[in-house]
């Protein structure tokens, strides 16, 4: 609670005759909107905005540093995550920053109130002429061609060059909303005929060739079938866009496929921003049923939480990505490991804003909590399917400071399925820690592509697992859903599964995964080589020796990864 009520209790009588003249600098722009949308007019003046400023953190750069000194192994400090406090002293805003906004406030006659509990972003309502005034904007009514969303946005805007380096952002600005709300990244349902690929190893059900199944991916990837011990180690589960997970459906689910545990073992349910679980058959979510079905069902015995965020976003346009991050910020025990299905392309969002959400999961990565994205669908066209000439990074695939998961399908050889988005961020460079990795597939890869992605963003996926033909049950039935949406859930089971091992050895939970996946971690990972990705009128990339943005370093094997971790 470090700023919260500080915006009132630090109101100074700074604003001593006339603000002096202004000098605004610009801050954020776009060249004109997205695709899809169509300038309607002018905006009312009249017209009340809601608008949310972003304040700048006050040691980003010793917070990240600390993330990696936490997350990485060979590191003295190597799982010893910090608290809350610790997280909340490093990003809550400096005296400095608060006091110009405050007097910035102050000048222009506004009342703000705090919205998340570090004091980083605060809210306040002007009408569209003040606004306009405030940031040399251009406030304006645009409308999306196809589903008629209308949005108040502008082009560019500016602040006062005296709170440059003390307000990250204005939002809702130049970032538009997502006309068709976050789309589950999965493929619709499919019923598959094709055989998949003959197994070989006696211990995979030959059903698997069809539909995969929890007994499937227990065989493939070495995963226990005993329950794990430890109640202090959570799975949490984000739902979105009134994605419903339903009880009977996952009990249904366990008597088929789970015939060794309990079919009352069931989750635990949290909402925020007004969400909700509706347990009526027809408003099962198939995706909301697909993540924890392979939670349930896969991390055997792990306390699973699913988390529904409703429509009431504090967020803005951000429906409820940054809502999640800050109440689990805000609890002191937050779960272990968080799988989120959902996700968008990159360039929908700003520079700005993308960069200020990624810094909320380093956040949460430096509490110890590993937060694993489905990839997308859309292989190097993005987030789902689309045309396009240059490929289109997924977001938040692209943010460091998180694990993006795409899919794979098929034993012998296990090959990348043909959907699963990987590629390269316009946003974030290369981490060091895949610095190697990636510049051994790029010289790998020669001139295939070239121009079409950035050389120089972060490479995406991390991993992968199965994503093909799972069997889910929504609504009593058995349907089959491919997507990368099943392998987030599956890859973040098994993280809870070794997670369990850890803390009943006494140690800490793995937190933030990259710097071990891509050191030590690599050992306990199938390498795929073959499929690719196409979009874009491309191949796309191909899968090759080592990493590959298809399917990341590869896919897990359990009992390897309790090794790599020293069990
Ligand atoms: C906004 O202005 C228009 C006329 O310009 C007026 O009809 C309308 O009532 C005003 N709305 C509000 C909320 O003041
Ligand atoms: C950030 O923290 C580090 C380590 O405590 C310190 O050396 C540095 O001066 C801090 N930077 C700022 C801007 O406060
Ligand atoms: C599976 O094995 C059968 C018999 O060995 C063979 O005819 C078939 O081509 C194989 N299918 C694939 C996809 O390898
Ligand atoms: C490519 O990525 C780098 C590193 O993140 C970024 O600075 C640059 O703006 C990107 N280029 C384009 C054209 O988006």
């Amino acid at each position: 609670m470090v700023a919260s009520g500080l915006f009132l209790a630090s109101l100074i009588a700074l604003a001593l005759g006339k603000p002096t003249a202004r000098n605004l600098k610009l801050h954020e722009s776009r060249p004109s909107a997205p695709n899809g949308f169509s300038l309607v007019g002018s905006a009312d003046s009249n017209r009340t905005l809601k608008l949310r400023l972003a304040l700048a953190e006050s040691n980003f750069s010793e917070l990240e540093r600390k993330l990696y000194d936490v997350s990485t192994p060979k590191s003295a400090n190597y799982g010893k995550h910090l608290s809350k406090a610790e997280v909340q002293q490093l990003v809550a805003p400096g005296q400095d920053s608060i006091d110009a906004v405050n007097s910035w406030l102050k000048e222009n006659d506004i009342t703000a109130k705090t919205i998340s509990s570090t004091g980083e972003w605060i809210s306040f309502e002007v009408p569209v002429s003040k606004a306009n005034d405030l940031f040399d904007a251009d406030f304006s009514v645009f409308k999306h061609d196809d589903t008629g969303v209308e949005a108040i946005r502008t082009l560019s805007y500016s602040i006062p060059a005296e709170l440059q380096g003390h307000l990250d952002l204005v939002h809702p600005t130049v970032t538009f909303p997502n006309p068709y709300s976050h789309l589950p990244v999965f493929q619709s349902p499919v019923k598959k005929t094709a055989e998949i690929q003959n197994f070989t190893a006696g211990a995979i059900p030959s059903s698997c060739s069809s539909t995969i199944t929890p007994a499937c991916l227990q065989a493939i990837y070495n995963i226990p079938t005993t329950a794990a011990t430890e109640s202090s180690n959570q799975l949490g589960v984000t739902g979105f866009i009134d994605q419903y997970a339903n009880k009977k459906d996952l009990k249904t689910f366990l008597k088929k496929y789970r015939t060794d545990i309990s079919s009352s073992t069931t989750f635990t349910l949290q909402t925020l921003d007004g969400g909700s679980n509706s347990q009526t058959g027809s408003k099962a979510g198939v995706e909301a049923n697909l993540d924890i079905q392979y939670t349930v069902g896969v991390a055997t015995g792990v306390p699973t939480t699913f988390i529904s965020v409703g429509d009431d976003f504090q967020d803005g346009d951000l429906e409820g990505f940054l809502d999640v991050i800050n109440a689990l910020l805000d609890e002191d025990a937050p779960p272990s490991v968080l799988t989120t299905s959902y996700g968008q392309d990159e360039s929908t969002i700003s520079r700005a804003l993308a960069v200020k959400l990624c810094n909320a999961y380093a956040q949460l990565g430096a509490r110890g909590v590993s937060i694993l994205f489905a990839s997308g669908d859309g292989g190097v066209s993005g987030s789902q399917s689309a045309s396009c000439s240059k490929f289109v990074p997924t977001f938040p695939s692209g943010c460091p400071y998180m694990t993006s998961v795409g899919a794979t399908q098929g034993v012998n050889p296990e090959t990348a399925a043909d959907f699963s988005s990987g590629g390269f961020s316009n946003y974030w460079g290369v981490p060091d820690y895949q610095s190697d990795a990636v510049s051994t597939y790029l010289s790998a890869l020669g001139k295939t592509n070239s121009g079409k992605y950035n050389a120089s963003g972060r490479g995406f996926p991390d991993v992968s697992t199965q994503g093909v033909s799972f069997e889910v049950v929504v609504d009593g039935s058995v349907e089959a859903v491919d997507g990368t949406s099943c392998a987030s859930p599956t890859f973040a089971s098994i993280i809870s599964l070794v997670n369990d091992k850890l803390v009943a050895a006494g140690k800490s939970p793995l937190g933030f995964l990259n710097p071990f996946l891509y050191s030590d971690g690599v050992a306990a990972l199938n390498d795929i080589t073959s499929g690719s990705n196409p979009g874009c009128n491309t191949n796309g990339f191909p899968a090759k020796k080592g990493w590959d943005p298809v399917t990341g370093l590869g896919t897990p094997d359990f009992k390897k990864l309790l090794t790599a971790v020293g069990l």
